[in-house]
């Protein structure tokens, strides 16, 4: 057994292990003048320090905030290539759509995607994945979604199954656009092949689908989450962000656990993601980076829905290294208060990829913590550019 007594900590914010909704995400519980107890890579006890139980070990921390580590519940950290030159388009005014729908974009991401090898892509991915540890991630999901056949997916998620146990990755298997020929086969692939064998080999554990007048249909999303399903697979979905097409409906119906982007989601889709326990997951880095309106979490929160927030990290759509800088532009974007960026960017998170055991500071959740530079827990969302954020912490081991 391993015991360490963390100590000299002069705020610990604790946040309340599970999912959280509406007025419950401000309610954070904030500890001065702390201690944090580890056993074996889970938390044994926390409380104020003068009646901290005594450890075989202590660490003292320095008199620094501590805040649970982060998870980023939605990235595309694989990829090969750049998007350079659409972002030089777009800043001369083509839209994201359009040139999607030219060929270029998330098309020319998978051509450069599929021509590398399961190497290749581990050496590209790692360093975006050391960004965000930086920035206090503690877990993060990674999705496939630029092979432009199966063997390019597949190619994709082997390289996030290598770099899992450094990075406390969660493979997400997404289903992007369609090829622009015989695309009823494609989604008969997907449902017949694609998916059963991931499913077989735990290649993910969630489906994900674009669901977006330039990707996938309503339907097409229904057949391949109904694909999923019986392959044990859980779903996630990337809606609403150009168009309301009824995708935020049909996943909510279907017990999906996250739906993604929602710019432009509006009251039904609002009412629909509160009445139900799938996470409204928002991603401000596409609000920043493409200009699009902030999708509307205020309104979320207020209506009773699971907010949590992503980086989106992508080339094209949000690159984004950084889960606090996610947090920090929520509140200036989504007008998020701290403490709802905070567990949103934790416990929410960590639901939205099914997870319960971790995001917060609590008796028996993993003891993954981040030690901030600051004495003020506020400073997590507050900073801008900076990194807030001095050690991080993943089962209880620096990383
Ligand atoms: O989450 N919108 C669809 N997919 C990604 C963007 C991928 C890309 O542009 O390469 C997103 O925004
Ligand atoms: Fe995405």
């Amino acid at each position: 057994m391993t015991e360490t007594l963390y100590t000299n900590i002069a705020q610990l914010v604790t946040a309340r292990p599970g999912p959280q909704r509406g007025a419950a995400m401000r309610d954070l519980q904030v500890i001065p003048d702390a201690a944090l107890l580890v056993r074996d890579s889970v938390i044994a006890w926390v409380g104020e320090r003068t009646a901290a139980p005594a450890a075989a070990h202590t660490h003292d921390l320095g008199g620094v905030a501590v805040v649970p580590g982060l998870t980023d519940p939605h990235t595309h950290a694989v990829w090969a290539g750049d998007r350079l030159a659409d972002f030089e388009a777009r800043i001369s005014g083509v839209p994201y759509e359009e040139i999607l729908a030219r060929g270029g974009g998330i098309r020319s991401t998978m051509r450069a995607t599929a021509a590398a090898s399961v190497e290749d892509l581990i050496a590209l991915a790692r360093p975006r994945l050391q960004a965000l540890r930086a920035s206090g991630v503690t877990t993060a999901e990674v999705k496939s979604g630029y092979g432009l056949d199966f063997g390019a997916e597949r190619r994709m998620l082997t390289a996030v199954r290598a770099l899992q146990p450094e990075f406390g990755l969660v493979p997400t298997l997404l289903i992007h656009v369609p090829p622009t020929e015989a695309r009823a086969e494609y989604v008969q692939g997907v449902c017949e092949d694609l998916i059963p064998q991931v499913a077989r080999e735990g290649l993910a554990g969630a489906v994900d689908v674009f669901c977006e007048k330039e990707a996938f249909t309503v339907a097409e999303t229904r057949r391949i989450f109904t694909a999923a399903r019986a392959h044990g697979l859980k779903l996630k979905l990337h809606a609403d962000q150009f168009q309301t097409l009824g995708g935020t409906e049909l996943a909510c119906e279907l017990g999906a656990l996250s739906v993604d982007h929602l710019e432009a989601s509006g009251a039904a889709q609002v009412a629909a993601l509160a009445a139900s326990d799938t996470v409204a997951t928002v991603l401000p880095g596409v609000t920043l980076h493409l200009g699009l309106p902030a999708a509307p979490a205020r309104a979320l929160i207020d209506a009773g829905a699971i907010l949590a927030v992503g980086t989106d990290l992508n080339p094209g759509s949000s690159p984004l290294f950084s889960a606090q800088l996610a947090l920090a532009l929520a509140v200036r974007l989504n007008g998020l208060t701290p403490a709802e960026a905070l567990t949103a960017g934790t416990v929410n998170a960590a639901h939205a990829l099914g997870l319960t055991d971790r995001g917060a500071l609590a008796p028996g959740q993993r003891a993954d913590f981040l030690a901030l530079h600051s004495a003020d827990w506020r400073d997590l969302t507050y900073t801008l550019g900076g990194n807030p954020v001095r050690d991080v912490f993943t089962g209880g081991t620096p990383a």
